[in-house]
C-alpha cells in the first residue's frame, strides 16, 4: 500500500491510497464517520462493480448516469444534485464517486456545490482517472461548447486507486490513460525513461499497475505546490490546448487519445521554438507507439478558432500552450491565433 497526501491552501487534506481490494477493505472503514453515504457511478461501471459495492457497504443510495463524455453536462450534474436532495442528504454526508474521469469530475463538482460542500471519496476505475483526474481536486462539466468551463477546485477527502479495476477496461481505455502518463513523461524525466525502456509492455496490466503510484506521486507533488493553478500546475496542461480543440471539433476519439495527438502536435510546435529536436522526436515516437497511428485532423482554421475559446487563454485572440522543450522541461508559449493556425497547417501538411 502507498499513500500520498495533498494539503491545499484552505488546509483541506486529501489522501490518495494505492492498494488492492479498495471496495471491500478500505472504503467501509473510511466511511464510518459520515452520517450518510451516497454513491454516484455510470451505468457501465455500476453494472460491473455495483454488486461488490453493495456487498461491502450494504444497501446504499445510488445514482447512475449514462457513460461517456457526451453526458458531462450541467443536466447530468443537476440530476445528480436532485437525487442527492431527494435522498435528503445532510452536510455530514459523503459522496462516493465510482467511475472514470467523467463520473469523478461531475461527482466532485456536485459534492463541492451541495450544501456548499460535502465530503467526497473518489474511487477511480479507469487508468486515466487513477493517474490524473481523481487526484488534485479539479472538478467540472462541459458547458456552451467549452470543455470543463464550469467547475470548482475541491479536494476529495480520499482517492482510492486499485489496479484491479483495469482487468475489465477495454484496451482503448488503457490507451487513454497512457495519454496522460506520456504527458507526465514529458514533464518528468524518470517517468519518460521508464516508458521508453518498457515500450514493448506499455499495455501490460502488471506494468501499468506498477507505474500508477509514480504517476500519482508526480501529480500530487505538483498539486501540493500549486493546488489552484496559479503557476506550476499549468505544466499539467501540456498538449491539452490542441487536445481540447480537436476533442470539441471532432469528438470521435477519447480525451486521452486527443492528449497524445495534442502532445505530438505541440512537440512539433516546440521544435520551431527552440526545443531539443532529438528529444522531441523520441517523445513523438512514444505518442505514436501508444496511439498506433495519427488520425486525420480537423482543419487548422477551425482548431485555431476553438483553441481561442480555451479557458487557459488570456483573451485577445491569442492561444496559450504548455509545450515540451527538452527532457523534463516545458515552456508556456503564447501564440497569435493566426500563427497557431499556420503551425497547425504546416504540421498537418507534413503528416499527410
Ligand atoms: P470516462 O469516465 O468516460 O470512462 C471511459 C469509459 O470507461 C466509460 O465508458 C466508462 O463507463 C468505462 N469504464 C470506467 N471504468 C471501467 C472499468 N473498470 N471497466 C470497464 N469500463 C470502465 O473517461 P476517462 O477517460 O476515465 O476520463 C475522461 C474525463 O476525465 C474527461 O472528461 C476529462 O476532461 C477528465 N479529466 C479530468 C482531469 C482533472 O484533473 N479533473 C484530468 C484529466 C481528465
Ligand atoms: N489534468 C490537469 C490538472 O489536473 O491540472
Amino acid at each position: 500500500m502507498r499513500t500520498f497526501t495533498i494539503t491545499d491552501r484552505r488546509t483541506k487534506v486529501s489522501r490518495v491510497i494505492c492498494r488492492r481490494q479498495v471496495l471491500s477493505k478500505a472504503l467501509p472503514a473510511l466511511l464510518q464517520g459520515y452520517g450518510e453515504v451516497f454513491v454516484f457511478s455510470d451505468e457501465t461501471v455500476w453494472n460491473l462493480y455495483g454488486r461488490l459495492v453493495t456487498r461491502a457497504l450494504g444497501s446504499v443510495k445510488v445514482h447512475t448516469m449514462p457513460a461517456g463524455e457526451a453526458h458531462k453536462t450541467p443536466e447530468t450534474l443537476l440530476s445528480l444534485l436532485a437525487a442527492m436532495a431527494g435522498a435528503g442528504l445532510h452536510r455530514n454526508a459523503c459522496l462516493v464517486c465510482l467511475g472514470g474521469g467523467v463520473v469523478g469530475d461531475i461527482g466532485g463538482l456536485a459534492a463541492a456545490l451541495y450544501m456548499r460542500g460535502i465530503a467526497c471519496i473518489q474511487v477511480p476505475t479507469t487508468l486515466l482517472a487513477q493517474v490524473d483526474s481523481s487526484v488534485g481536486g479539479k472538478t467540472a462539466v462541459d458547458f456552451c461548447g467549452v470543455k470543463n468551463l464550469v467547475g470548482a477546485f475541491s479536494q476529495p477527502a480520499y482517492v482510492l486507486a486499485d489496479p484491479a479495476f483495469f482487468a475489465t477496461l477495454p484496451a482503448r481505455e488503457l490507451r487513454c490513460g497512457l495519454g496522460e502518463i506520456v504527458k507526465h513523461g514529458a514533464l518528468c524525466a524518470q517517468i519518460f525513461d521508464t516508458l521508453e525502456q518498457n515500450r514493448d509492455k506499455l499495455f501490460d496490466l502488471s506494468f501499468l499497475a506498477d507505474i500508477v503510484p509514480a504517476n500519482i506521486a508526480f501529480k500530487a507533488g505538483v498539486v501540493r505546490r500549486d493546488a489552484e493553478e496559479g503557476g506550476l500546475r499549468k505544466c499539467l496542461n501540456l498538449g491539452h490546448t490542441t487536445a481540447h480543440a480537436y476533442e470539441l471539433l471532432d469528438g470521435t476519439l477519447s480525451h486521452g487519445e486527443y492528449v497524445l495527438i495534442g502532445t505530438f502536435i505541440e512537440a512539433e510546435i516546440a521544435r520551431s521554438h527552440g526545443g531539443d529536436g532529438a528529444y522531441l522526436s523520441r517523445l513523438q515516437a512514444l505518442c505514436l507507439a501508444v496511439l498506433g497511428g495519427m488520425p486525420s485532423l480537423p482543419p487548422p482554421e477551425e482548431a485555431a478558432r476553438v483553441a481561442c475559446l480555451d479557458k487557459k487563454n488570456t483573451g485577445r485572440g491569442r492561444v496559450v500552450l504548455t509545450v515540451p522543450m527538452s527532457k523534463g522541461e516545458y515552456r508556456l508559449l503564447e501564440l497569435e491565433s493566426t500563427a497557431y493556425e499556420r503551425e497547425l497547417g504546416r504540421i498537418g501538411r507534413a503528416l499527410c
